[in-house]
């Protein structure tokens, strides 16, 4: 039938090279990269210090317009893939500022968007029109393909928020969009719209089945910060996260946009969580407090306004270090997508029931101390 190759004497050492001519490969050449033990992440555990990336997050608001680029954001690029747009996994992060008096260019794209402002006052940010004022702490929510501006009402001062979107997933899976505004606004000055007095309460409207996203697009920081105290007075504990809330879409009770999960976590004086891991990235955000973070056996001493990310599979516990005052982390992760493909899995540590995990330990460090900046 096919004599030629029959017929043809092998030849391993250029075996290779032949094949490629046809683009295809051996799969037994990259089957440790392709079918590894256990989860082998891309990403490496890393840390980025607001105070560093603070400074240059306003020089380019010198030189990049607001109105030129809906998009000028200091990305955090995990050290483990500087090729890759990503902090973590597929969870991009980046720092946003808005000067007085600016506004960003109106627009939508296929990736989902959660913000968590940082500092200043002034901030607004309006989804499908809906305009809302924005302050430290509050978590915006942008979902999916709706069209959505900002922009900084002050005076003076400057608003800087953190954005958190899956844009590294949409583009890996081949489904992203991007598109401006015909009008460059869509803001209607007569339009006025409290999404938190009509979905924040203990009564819905009942146009909520037909909510395919959030219609909550603010979560103000009093509030969430109520819940969580309130939650951790009743005895809402988690050995491994402490009290940990999720930020959810009131019309379904899942989270607040679809593919991102989205937390606010309370470590109490002194309190250090037990060790786990499990698969799907994390993104911590240091809303409040001064903690360390272990990672894979690396301390990453974090304060109010770092980010660190938690690569999947990877060991982990947090410490709060202060002895009297309280530490909150606003995190987002890759929960969600990981429950969708039932690709979930978690493990507590055991001491000495995981030799993989102490083998390893000294690479582990060695690549995590390349995420940490001075
Ligand atoms: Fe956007
Ligand atoms: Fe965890």
């Amino acid at each position: 039938m096919n004599a030629v190759t029959a017929a043809t004497p092998a030849d391993p050492s250029t075996f290779g090279e032949r094949l490629g001519v046809h683009y295809a490969v051996g799969r037994w050449s990259s089957v440790n990269d392709d079918l590894p033990w256990t989860p082998s992440p891309r990403s490496v555990p890393c840390m980025w210090r607001y105070r560093n990336l603070r400074p240059f997050a306003i020089e380019a608001a010198e030189f990049v317009k607001g109105d030129a680029a809906a998009l000028r954001v200091i990305t955090h690029l995990n050290p483990a893939h500087r090729d890759y747009e990503a902090a973590c996994g597929h969870l991009y992060s980046g720092l946003q500022v808005l000067k007085p008096h600016e506004s960003m260019t109106c627009h939508r794209h296929a990736a989902s968007a959660i913000r968590f402002v940082h500092e200043g006052q002034g901030g607004w940010t309006a989804v499908n029109g809906d305009r809302i004022s924005v302050n430290p702490g509050d978590v915006v929510v942008t979902p999916s393909r709706l069209w959505h501006e900002h922009g900084n009402d002050a005076d003076d001062g400057l608003v800087i928020w953190q954005d958190c979107t899956n844009d590294p997933l949409v583009n890996t899976l081949g489904a992203n969009f991007f598109e401006l505004h015909p009008a460059g606004t869509h803001l209607d000055p007569a339009r006025r719209v409290d999404t938190l007095a009509t979905w924040g309460g203990l009564l819905l409207p009942d146009t909520r089945s037909r909510q395919e996203t959030s219609p909550l697009h603010a979560y103000p920081w009093d509030k969430c910060h109520e819940a969580l105290t309130t939650a951790a007075r009743a005895g809402h504990h988690s050995p491994y996260d402490g009290t940990i809330l999720e930020y959810t879409n009131p019309a379904t009770g899942g989270p607040a946009a679809s593919t991102i999960g989205c937390t606010l976590q309370l470590l109490q004086p002194g309190e250090r969580t037990t060790t786990h891991r499990h698969t799907g990235s994390v993104v911590h955000v240091v809303a409040r407090g001064e903690g360390t973070t272990t990672i894979n056996g690396t301390d990453f001493e974090w304060s109010t306004g770092d980010t660190l990310c938690v690569p999947s599979w990877a060991w982990h516990s947090h410490t709060n270090r202060q002895s009297r005052d309280e530490a909150v982390l606003f995190s987002y992760n890759e929960f969600p997508l990981m429950d969708r493909l039932g690709l979930y899995v978690e493990e507590a540590y055991t001491e000495g029931a995981h030799t993989e995990g102490a083998d390893v330990e000294e690479a582990y460090a060695e690549e995590a101390a390349a995420g940490q900046q001075p």
